[in-house]
């Protein structure tokens, strides 16, 4: 079912697109990447150290560590890359749905960082049935990607996830994962359901393939109920962009600029959003995104 990324892998119609005639949650998502995949790398790799460093941080990784590390829904491989720069004697390993992704990721790895095809590789498959054997990996990390995770019949995929991270890492292995959560505008307590409905429901709006914002605790939960001990938040940051900046990074800005004009109403109704909708000194509307890393142990 999974194919090894690479010139001689099937197309990835053949192997990942669903025989049936209807759109899964899957094919939005491998449609809203492939259309980003260039932008989102350009976007998120100039970003770079500030959600980069705190993650590498999280994984306690020094420099020539020899360790078999797994990223999944690696998307363009910033931070595959990065961890297999950390562990350069051993192997990290790249897992995302998304081809054109994955396609940037190599083209970085070999062409421009001249990474060795020994140290990283990159491989097609769905995070919620992971193409690996039990045990296979020391530390397991993902950046940006729980908030996409559902099945096809819209139902959180967050524990068959965490149960497979849980499968494929070697006992003593580690986990870090990263990823932005919803917080109220109000403070620094967990948002009342429909607050956060609605907080994910403007994300949709903005990208289909979004599906929940997990709070804090609801990942260490969930990470307790996967069997991991230590389940933790390591840190909590945020990061400031305007509105019309994050739509446009889907790569469908025209069709989706509605959302801009939603947004302005609801900031000047002071409706709690989880996003601190504000004006700049440019009068351009501005937003927090909440971002937080967790780490867990397997025992
Ligand atoms: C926001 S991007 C994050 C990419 C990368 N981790 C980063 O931080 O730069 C989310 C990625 O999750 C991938 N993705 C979403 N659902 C997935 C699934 N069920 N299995 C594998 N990858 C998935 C998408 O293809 C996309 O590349």
């Amino acid at each position: 079912m999974f194919q090894r990324f690479g010139l001689k892998s099937l197309p990835r119609a053949i192997y990942c697109v669903p025989k049936k005639n209807f759109v899964t949650h899957e094919t939005v998502t491998q449609k809203e990447f492939a259309k980003s995949a260039q932008l989102f790398y350009d976007v998120v790799s100039k970003r770079g150290d500030k959600l980069l460093t705190p993650l590498l941080q999280a994984t306690g990784l020094k420099p020539g560590d020899n360790r078999q590390i797994l990223d999944i829904a690696c998307g363009p491989g910033i931070t595959t890359i990065a961890l297999a720069k950390q562990n350069s004697k051993g192997k990290t390993t790249g897992l995302d749905i998304t081809h054109e992704m994955l396609k940037i990721g190599e083209k970085n790895a070999f062409e421009k960082e001249k990474l060795p095809k020994t140290s990283i590789e990159f491989m097609q498959g769905n995070v919620e049935q992971m193409p690996f054997n039990d045990e296979s990996f020391h530390l397991v990390c993902s950046r940006a990607g729980f908030h996409h995770f559902v099945n096809q019949q819209k139902v959180k995929t967050l524990n068959v996830v965490l149960e497979e991270m849980y499968r494929v890492t070697k006992s003593k292995g580690k986990i870090v994962i990263q990823d932005i959560v919803s917080q109220s505008d109000k403070g620094n307590h967990t948002p009342e359901l429909r607050v956060r409905q609605l907080h994910n429901a403007i994300q949709q709006l903005r990208d289909p393939s979004h599906h929940w914002s997990f709070g804090e605790n609801e990942m260490i939960e969930g990470l307790k109920k996967a069997q991991f001990k230590d389940a933790q938040v390591v840190l909590k940051f945020e990061e400031d962009k305007t509105v019309e900046l994050w739509i446009s990074q889907t790569g469908f800005k025209d069709e989706r600029n509605a959302l801009l004009i939603v947004l302005k109403e609801l900031c000047d109704l002071k409706v709690d959003t989880c996003m601190n909708l504000r004006y700049n000194a440019n009068n351009e509307l501005v937003f927090s995104h909440n971002y937080c890393i967790w780490t867990a142990q397997k025992p």
